[in-house]
């Protein structure tokens, strides 16, 4: 039973922006903002009730299905919970597969692994570790172990949700503009120029 009564929230309201290939937008906001809604909204896992979002020219709500799973390859993000947004049941190497096996299953897979155990040096993070399960890393780690993912398919648009807000002291201190921290973890040096 409900305790009160169902309430309409708005999480995103009136924004609009334009994204040119190799341009890196910022969104900033307060706590509670909608920022992430937004981010979840332009990849398509929340339906937006009103406004339109385009990207190269569809519009995401009537999006055929094979537009869709275009879309679903071409924009990845770099959730804000990285713990949260891993399976626990699946290795850190399965993980960071997942999406290049699903979206491009002709690949073989020694050419999977090699890709895996790169982008696990580049995110820094051991390539011998391949093997191991998401609770047994840190919140940074597995933040890091997001970062992998999200770059495997070489995103046209790479949405990161506060990519670095769980890496350590070092990498998110001094006030750096987040996309230039993100680069040095490797998080925006790889993605799909258009
Ligand atoms: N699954 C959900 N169910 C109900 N309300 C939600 C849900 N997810 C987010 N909200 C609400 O939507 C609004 C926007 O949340 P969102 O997570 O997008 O904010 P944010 O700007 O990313 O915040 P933060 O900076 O803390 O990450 C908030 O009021 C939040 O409570
Ligand atoms: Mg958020």
């Amino acid at each position: 039973m409900a305790l009160t009564k169902p309430q309409k929230l708005h999480a995103v309201n009136g924004i609009s922006f334009d994204l040119a290939p190799g341009q890196c937008l910022g969104v900033v906001g307060e706590s509670g903002s909608g920022k992430s809604t937004l981010a979840r909204a332009i990849v398509g896992t929340v339906p937006s009730s009103h406004g339109r979002i385009m990207f190269e020219g569809h519009d995401l709500a009537s999006m055929s299905p094979s537009a869709r799973r275009v879309h679903r390859k071409d924009v990845q993000m770099i959730f804000q919970d990285p713990l949260a947004a891993l399976n626990p049941r699946m290795t850190v190497g399965d993980i960071i597969a997942e999406p290049l096996i699903t979206h491009e299953p002709k690949v073989p897979r020694a050419e999977v692994r090699r890709r895996v155990q790169a982008l696990m040096e580049r995110v820094g993070l051991l390539p011998n570790l391949v093997n191991r399960y998401p609770h047994e890393f840190s919140g940074g780690q597995c933040q890091r172990i997001g970062i992998a993912r999200a770059l495997i398919l070489k995103p046209k648009l790479l949405i990161c949700d506060e990519p670095v807000s769980a890496l350590d002291v070092g990498a998110g201190a001094g006030g750096q503009p987040a996309p230039r921290i993100a680069a040095r973890h490797g998080a925006v040096d790889d993605i799909h120029r258009a």
